[in-house]
């Protein structure tokens, strides 16, 4: 069985290497030229925990990797994860799913082997059939379901743990007609899952449960950052041991009750306004979303006002920023919480400087030469009127007296509350726990 797999981002990269890794002849397209040599070489083009030993492993075995689309031609299956950005309305961005598939297209013309073409890119309701399905039909003078398989497989992995959410993923959906390629791509996840549920449904409630999942899990973090912001003016109250207690509730559940700056990354707030403007497009007034996107941005303003109620105008202040990545265990700073804290401090005149152990590299090519840099934490806090802990990094909870020595104010304001039980020589603030 060969398998193809078109877009090698966070879910294409960890795909293409666990299943080359696995054995599976494989095939990874992108159309970034440089991005394919580098993996080819056995490099991640970003940082992924584990994902450059399974990228090298399955590169000693069979796997292939490049621009050239006409690779797929003989696959037996090919998944299609391509990024669906937002556009500036709200809406997801098709262009570069259309062009995939349209190239995909005219490949199955003259593709013999009658291949399943599985989507795992995030689409709206409705997306499969009114117009990837319409492509691949016209592009290759084929019909789907007699010459060639359409699979909708949503993917629930997470940055920073995607090669385990990749082999071991919770839940397999695959959604389409029942077609013998349904029942073949049903034989395959069961194979490599031999443990997850496989759910098989049609195209669009396939589609609708990706949204499901990510804005239920954006409307138990802004549940949470609201309580949060509530325990902050409860003095004595701390929001970590009241989701503690609630999620051991099995109703409730005690994962994503981890209150912060909001939620970012590249696809809960994407996808959050995806269904709320496609839910305005059909005539639903999403006022639950509407509410849950709300808290997200505005929950900035908690950081913003707590620091400026501690060293009064920010202009000229000298704060360091501990954590750019969206989350821990990543190098991805997209629609990151810490990049909007940047610029609005930059606006206010703020003097800043960053660390962050994996994400620098990244925040320097947004901010260039405006703000500092430093590999040490130590080093960064030297001299700094406040501290704010941003990310969840397992390194910020190693910080001591030691390291704050240098500051010229040892005032801390930590959204993770990473700092809570420690008794530091400094003046602690933290999201959710009320002083
Ligand atoms: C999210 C979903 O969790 C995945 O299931 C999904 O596959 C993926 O989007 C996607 O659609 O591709 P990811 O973007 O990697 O995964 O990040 P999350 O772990 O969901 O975190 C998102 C944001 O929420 C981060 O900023 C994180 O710090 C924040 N968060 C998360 C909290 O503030 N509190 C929590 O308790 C959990």
């Amino acid at each position: 069985m060969k398998i193809g797999i078109v877009g090698l981002g966070f879910v294409g990269l960890s795909l293409t290497s666990v299943l080359a890794s696995k054995g599976y002849n494989t095939v990874g397209i992108d159309v970034d030229k440089e991005k394919c040599e580098k993996i080819s070489n056995g490099n991640s083009p970003f940082f992924e925990p584990n994902l450059e030993k399974i990228l090298r492993n399955g590169l000693k075995k069979k796997l292939t990797v490049s621009d050239d689309f006409s690779l797929i031609k003989d696959c037996d299956m090919i998944f299609v994860t391509v990024g669906t950005p937002q556009s500036k309305n709200g809406s997801i961005e098709l262009t570069m799913i259309k062009k995939s598939v349209r190239t995909i297209g005219k490949i199955l013309h003259e593709n013999k082997k009658n291949p399943i073409v599985i989507i795992k890119s995030t689409v709206i309701p409705g997306t499969m059939q009114k117009v990837i399905l319409p492509i691949l039909e016209k592009e290759s003078k084929k019909k789907a379901g007699k010459e060639f398989g359409l699979i909708s497989n949503p993917e629930f992995l997470q940055e920073g743990t995607a090669i385990r959410d990749t082999e071991f993923p919770h839940v397999v959906v695959l959604g389409g007609y029942q077609t013998k390629y349904m029942e073949k791509t049903r034989t395959f996840f069961s194979k490599l899952h031999p443990n997850t549920s496989i759910i098989i449904t049609n195209h669009q409630t396939a589609e609708m449960i990706k949204y499901a999942n990510n804005s239920f899990l954006a409307t138990k973090i802004s549940f949470i950052n609201q309580l949060s912001n509530i325990c902050q003016n409860i003095p004595g109250s701390n929001i970590d041991d009241i989701a503690k207690t609630i999620g051991l509730d099995p109703r409730i559940g005690k994962l994503f009750l981890n209150a912060g700056p909001g939620y970012g990354g590249s696809c809960l707030p994407k996808d959050m306004k995806a269904l709320i403007k496609f839910a305005g497009d059909i005539g639903i007034n999403p006022t639950l979303l509407n509410a849950v996107e709300k808290i997200n941005q505005v929950q900035i303003n908690q950081i913003v006002s707590l620091l400026e109620k501690k060293v009064g105008s920010i202009s000229s202040k000298q704060i360091t920023i501990l954590g750019t990545a969206f989350k821990p265990n990543t190098d991805d700073i997209r629609d990151s919480i810490a990049i909007e804290l940047i610029k609005k401090l930059l606006k206010k005149k703020a003097k800043i400087t960053v660390h962050d152990p994996k994400a620098i590299r990244n925040t320097k090519n947004v901010f260039g030469g405006k703000i500092c840099y430093d590999e040490s934490i130590t080093r960064a806090l030297n001299n700094s009127h406040c501290a704010i802990i941003m990310t969840q990094w397992k390194q910020f909870g190693e910080l001591n007296n030691k390291s704050i020595k240098c500051m010229k104010r040892k005032l801390i304001i930590d959204c993770r509350r990473i700092l809570a039980n420690k008794k530091l020589d400094a003046e602690y603030y933290a999201l959710g726990i009320g002083k």
